[in-house]
């Protein structure tokens, strides 16, 4: 009688490790620093077309279209002020081994004080060539580009964010961590969008799991929904966890 193949059987390896925190983060996050979602009421994509403006497709039709949908939000993620949640997810860096996986395209956690953040998205600060695999890579921070702005390739810069479509980056890089997390802390995402969203199947059995949002249409198994604002839950949990190691 064949063996019952094991769930885990292409999670990566690794065991959790007691002091490693991974934090799963989406444009819920930023919401209190002033920065649109994307399928909240307002958000980004209930105003513009992501067919248009976040494609392959959009760009190769109205490339100045998508040069001036980013300088506008780049300049105004740029403008923006980390809130408490990213602070309070820095703090935690006092007691544990801290990695930030996020679907934002902000510099929020950065400029917060984490100093491990995975951006699966990519990053408005950063611009790129537009051919090819490895293409170059700059940063300009909140500054807009043009087109005729070129790349050492010759190539139009574009932002150097992943477009629906694309393959995301660091997503091998990403999975190790939450394989590994014996904390897994999720907020302000909708867990929509693949494949960042099938990251939360490698969090090992007995992580303590915690999800938190306005709203959730579906809270994934093993996970503690905490629902309301990140800048005043995320605060309180990272003030507990910070307890229970010692440090204040
Ligand atoms: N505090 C906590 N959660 C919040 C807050 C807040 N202040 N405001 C909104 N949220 C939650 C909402 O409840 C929702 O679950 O944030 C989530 C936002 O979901 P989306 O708008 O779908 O954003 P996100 O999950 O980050 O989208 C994922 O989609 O278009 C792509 O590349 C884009 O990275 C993005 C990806």
């Amino acid at each position: 009688m064949s063996s019952i193949p094991s769930l885990n059987q292409d999670r990566p390896s690794g065991k959790a490790q007691p002091r490693k925190i991974v934090v799963l983060s989406g444009s819920g996050i930023s919401a209190e620093s002033g920065l649109p979602t994307f399928r909240d009421a307002k958000g980004l994509w209930n105003t513009y077309s992501w067919q248009e403006l976040a494609s392959p497709a959009g760009w190769q039709r109205h490339p100045e279209a998508v040069l001036a949908f980013y300088n506008e939000r780049r300049a105004k993620a740029w403008q923006a002020q980390p809130n408490a949640a990213h602070r309070a997810i820095a703090s935690l860096e006092g007691a544990y081994e801290v990695v930030v996986v996020t679907q934002n395209v902000d510099a929020l956690h950065e400029r917060a004080g984490s100093s491990h953040v995975v951006h699966l998205h990519g990053e408005l600060a950063c611009v790129r060539g537009s051919a090819g695999a490895s293409p170059r890579r700059y940063r300009i921070d909140g500054d807009p580009i043009a087109m005729g702005q070129l790349c050492e390739d010759g190539t139009q810069l574009r932002p150097d964010i992943v477009w629906f479509g694309e393959a995301v980056q660091h997503f091998d890089d990403a999975e190790m961590h939450v394989a590994t997390a014996a904390r897994v802390l999720v907020v302000g995402t909708s867990l929509t969008v693949y494949p960042a969203a099938s990251l939360l199947q490698y969090a090992s059995r007995d992580a303590e799991k915690v999800l938190v949002a306005l709203d959730m249409e579906e809270v994934p198994h093993g996970y503690t929904f905490l629902q309301g604002k990140a800048g005043e839950i995320v605060p309180t949990l990272a003030a507990r966890w910070l307890a229970e190691a010692g440090a204040t």
